[in-house]
């Protein structure tokens, strides 16, 4: 008799997070239930688990996320053994703004089938909006479970997620609770393994935080600098760096004020117990809306006020999707018990950054160029959680868990190739790495840079430096596009297509082009720009151009990092 296997591969929890929520509603409905990171995950076992659902994202090009690589390397390898005794069905997490929309899910999917497992519920590819999808997802592996060799639940055992993973560490005692941890940051950790990694991420020491836009500015991008001396961290240009923020104390005190907890009370979680103000601030997403909030608080309420809504699917859905928690709680003012509460947050998930320094010049440090969100949601501002954890609530002094998040491609090419970044906002991160790379090396190939902002005098994130170079000659050609200094809006695409000609001869000379930061307008804008430019300056026609493109790809020449 075997438990059923749930497997996850996951950059940023997403999917970690419906692996806890699918072995939830599992455990609920009566079935023995393990969670695997699938890190932790023999390949060779793999043929032996009997039943598996398998919960993964996609990154980079339409790769796995990296706690996936080697179970997905073992069995996409040629010779493999059957899996026939293998049940399986397969929850792709993805985004279409994508080419390779849920690739490792379909990947997985496919080649499960192909060695023999059998697929007992059809494979689901969800979107950012993933709740639907998941939910329907679920709905089809509990109907099609194979009743034949499932282990119900022996409800004196602990079940679940507790019963795989290690213990949080504890590198902070806590003064609040007498016997109990600070978490220190979001997720499970294990102290077992390397420091600077997602899962033993390392307390870095803040350096420097400055303000890169003039204070007159409707933007705020910080420079962040960081002390990574004694963690042993050997990055490179074009990695990024995973920060586990910590939540807003003031929006942390108004939900609990609004659901009755007292700050101080104690929570279980992972085998210790801590306050349930400390889980909130360090390990829970307090931003987003789960279904069980809704349910939790109408349990507690005098009245059927939730009724309406959790009959209806799609409504709860979009409400989920534009409220927040503190919208939810302060409208309700439904006291409930802080155990049950701290079950309806989802896990805090880390944010990452590029990392905007090289360790030619910075070997001791990393350096992170970050935007700070800041919107009004129902006349009233919220706040990024990361970006502002880190704009206002870090200084000279403040550590902060990170941990190094290694890029597949998004690497620099040899010195004496010529180079053309794309980067307007934050996108200019990598790019300063780059220059300070190739400045080291002395590199001998020409780069050429494409920025932009909102106006020139204050937005022109690194100017003296880019400027410097500029002179230098370091940067061969740099070209900025400043969209609100004139009437009409322009951007690094116009730029790009202004010097269309040349932009040509250096594809023509073999030029490698990177592009880095906003995925849904700026990154597409730029591809169809780039495809122009090939057309009419190279004299390709439509389908040649695309050919031309691919043909780009494939030779790691078209390289994007877009988020
Ligand atoms: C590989 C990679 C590299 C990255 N590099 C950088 C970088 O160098 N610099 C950088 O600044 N960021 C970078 N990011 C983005 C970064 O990881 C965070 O996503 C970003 O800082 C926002 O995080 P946050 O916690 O501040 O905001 P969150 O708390 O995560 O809030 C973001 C959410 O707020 C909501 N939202 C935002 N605006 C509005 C609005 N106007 N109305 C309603 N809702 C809204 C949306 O739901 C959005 O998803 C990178 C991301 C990736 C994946
Ligand atoms: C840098 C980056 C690259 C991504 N690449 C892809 C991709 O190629 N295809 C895709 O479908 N989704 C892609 N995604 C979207 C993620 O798969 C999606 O956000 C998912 O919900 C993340 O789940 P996780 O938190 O479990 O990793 C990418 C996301 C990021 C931030």
């Amino acid at each position: 008799m075997s438990a059923i296997h749930i497997l996850y591969g996951t950059e940023t929890y997403n999917s970690e997070s419906l692996a806890q929520r699918t072995s939830d509603a599992l455990s609920q409905a009566g079935y023995s239930v393990e969670i695997w990171d699938m890190d932790d995950i023999e390949p060779e076992a793999f043929a032996q688990l009997g039943v598996v659902l398998l919960i993964t994202s996609t990154f980079g090009d339409g790769e796995p996320p990296s706690n996936a690589q080697v179970l997905y390397d073992y069995l996409m390898a040629e010779e493999r053994a059957q899996l026939t005794g293998l049940q399986f069905s397969v929850c792709g997490l993805g985004d279409t703004d994508y080419e390779h929309f849920c690739q490792c899910g379909k990947d997985f999917d496919a080649r499960l089938h192909d060695l023999g497992g059998s697929r007992f519920a059809p494979r689901v590819d969800c979107d950012t909006d993933y709740e639907d999808t998941w939910e329907h997802w679920l709905e089809t592996v509990l109907q099609g479970l194979p009743n034949t060799d499932i282990q119900l639940a022996d409800y004196s055992v602990d079940m679940g997620a507790s019963g795989v993973l290690d213990s949080v560490v504890d590198r902070h005692a806590s003064g609040s609770l007498s016997g109990s941890n600070k978490p220190v940051a979001s997720g499970v950790f294990r102290p077992s393994a390397p420091i600077g990694t997602r899962k033993n991420p390392y307390l870095a020491t803040v350096l420097a935080n400055t303000n890169l836009n003039h204070s007159a500015s409707d933007k705020e991008t910080r420079h962040i600098a960081l002390n990574i001396e004694a963690a042993g961290i050997e990055y490179r240009a074009g990695d990024a760096l995973g920060v586990f923020p910590r939540n807003c104390p003031d929006l942390v005190r108004r939900i609990l004020k609004a659901v009755g907890i007292e700050r101080d009370e104690a929570v279980r979680a992972d085998d210790n117990w801590y306050t349930i103000r400390d889980m909130m601030l360090y390990r829970k997403d307090v931003m987003q809306i789960d279904r069980r909030l809704v349910e939790l608080l109408s349990r507690h309420a005098v009245g059927d006020a939730f009724g309406a809504l959790l009959n209806d699917k799609k409504a709860l859905l979009d409400y989920c999707g534009q409220q927040h928690v503190i919208d939810l709680v302060e409208a309700a003012r439904v006291r409930v018990p802080a155990q049950d509460f701290l079950a309806t947050l989802r896990p805090l998930a880390p944010r990452l950054y590029s990392i905007s320094s090289s360790p030619e010049a910075y070997p001791n440090e990393i350096h992170l160029t970050v935007n700070v969100l800041r919107y009004a949601l129902h006349d009233s501002m919220r706040k990024g959680v990361a970006s502002t954890f880190l704009a206002e609530r870090t200084g000279p002094g403040v550590e902060v868990a990170v941990y190094l998040q290694r890029t597949r491609n998004f690497l620099l090419c040899a010195d004496h190739v010529p180079i053309i970044m794309i980067g307007p906002g934050t996108g200019i991160a990598p790019f300063r790495a780059f220059l300070q790379e190739r400045e080291a090396r002395g590199a001998s190939g020409q780069s050429w840079v494409f920025f932009g902002s909102l106006h020139q005098s204050m937005d022109f994130l690194y100017r003296d430096e880019l400027l410097g170079w500029d002179r230098d000659g370091l940067i061969a050609r740099l070209d900025l596009a400043w969209s609100r200094d004139q009437a009409h809006k322009v951007y690094v695409q116009h730029k790009m297509y202004e010097n269309g000609a040349a932009f040509y001869r250096w594809l023509d000379a073999g030029a490698v082009v990177y592009v880095c930061g906003d995925k849904t307008k700026m990154a597409k804008d730029v591809h169809k720009t780039l495809l122009r430019i090939i057309q009419e300056f190279g004299g390709y026609s439509r389908d040649d151009a695309h050919a031309y493109v691919s043909q780009l790809e494939s030779d790691g020449r078209y390289l994007r990092d877009v988020y």
